[in-house]
């Protein structure tokens, strides 16, 4: 098989059981996550070889395969050392993890199958470019915004992403990043790939809260807690573009970068194209927070 994205040679994934080279690796076609996007999936960053936020992301696992009917394919204590051993033969210091879960394969059926499930468990992962991780987050991102086109169960983290697919790569066709979902009323709910923030003119923070329009970050969750301790003021309120563009900072977060300033929304400059203070003081709180809690 020619495979489209060169992993090294030695690269190993991880499919119902069995480590196997990553070119090797494969489900079957009547995979039920591939004709249905019938599954869901977690991204964790690896950072100096321990999982960041291991905890949020396992729970939020489960409450995904919860709302879909799905089961675990394994106990989470087992998942976790695969996880480890996955990181282990990739030699992975810096990185993210890959974790799918499917309701497996079957006959082509809308109806969920009857009868015992044999979930697929796919595990990849693959090293991070740390010095691009430093550039943007010093330097900042160049976001989009597009209308809010998802299904309604956001906070389900299923693979089924065509929206945020196109939402992403027309960012990347017009030089940006990330584009930031707008939802019918005018109010950002979130990123493709990412959650939201500003900062207002009277320095408070600001974040949708939680509900089915928007994933709950776990990254989120740990931003949030760390800024309270801090004693920062923060308020979880809907936001729309126009005051996201009059903002003194806004930023994004989500596994793959904590805290990652905007410098600029749809070709206007935000917070003065720079990084805004508090941005990278939450970089510094999310670090020393997240750090500790890695296994
Ligand atoms: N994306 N919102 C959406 C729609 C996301 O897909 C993600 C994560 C987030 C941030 O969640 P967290 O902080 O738990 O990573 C918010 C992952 C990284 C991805 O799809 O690659």
């Amino acid at each position: 098989m020619k495979w489209p994205d060169r992993a090294p040679a030695g690269h190993f994934a991880y499919v119902n059981g069995r480590y196997l080279p990553h070119i090797h690796a494969a489900v079957h076609i009547e995979d039920r996550g591939l004709q249905f996007g019938d599954s869901i999936y977690e991204v964790f960053r690896v950072e100096t070889g321990h999982f960041l936020d291991e905890a949020g992301h396992l729970d939020r696992l489960e409450g995904s395969l919860a709302a879909l009917g799905l089961s675990m394919p394994v106990t989470r204590a087992a998942l976790r050392l695969i996880m480890r051993e996955l990181v282990r033969r990739n030699r992975i210091h810096d990185g993210l993890l890959y974790l799918q879960i499917t309701r497996g394969a079957f006959r082509r059926d809308h109806l969920m199958p009857d009868g015992p499930s044999k979930p697929t468990l796919i595990l990849t992962a693959r090293a991070s470019d740390p010095a691009a991780a430093t550039s943007r987050l010093a330097c900042g991102v160049k976001i989009i915004t597009r209308p809010d086109e998802r299904w309604a169960r956001r906070d389900i983290k299923t693979t089924q992403l065509l929206p945020a697919v196109l939402a992403k790569t027309a960012a990347k066709r017009e030089g940006a990043s990330e584009a930031w979902l707008v939802d019918s009323e005018g109010f950002v709910t979130e990123g493709g790939s990412t959650n939201g923030w500003i900062v207002d003119a009277a320095g408070t923070l600001i974040t949708r809260p939680l509900s089915r329009a928007i994933l709950p970050g776990v990254t989120r969750a740990t931003v949030l807690a760390a800024a309270k301790e801090a004693g920062l003021p923060v308020v979880e309120r809907k936001f729309t573009v126009a005051e996201a563009l009059a903002s003194r900072e806004a930023f994004l977060t989500s596994a793959s970068g904590a805290a990652v300033p905007v410098v600029a929304i749809n070709g206007e400059s935000v917070g003065g194209g720079r990084p805004g203070p508090l941005t990278l003081q939450l970089q510094a709180l999310y670090d020393a927070k997240s750090g500790r809690r890695s296994g």
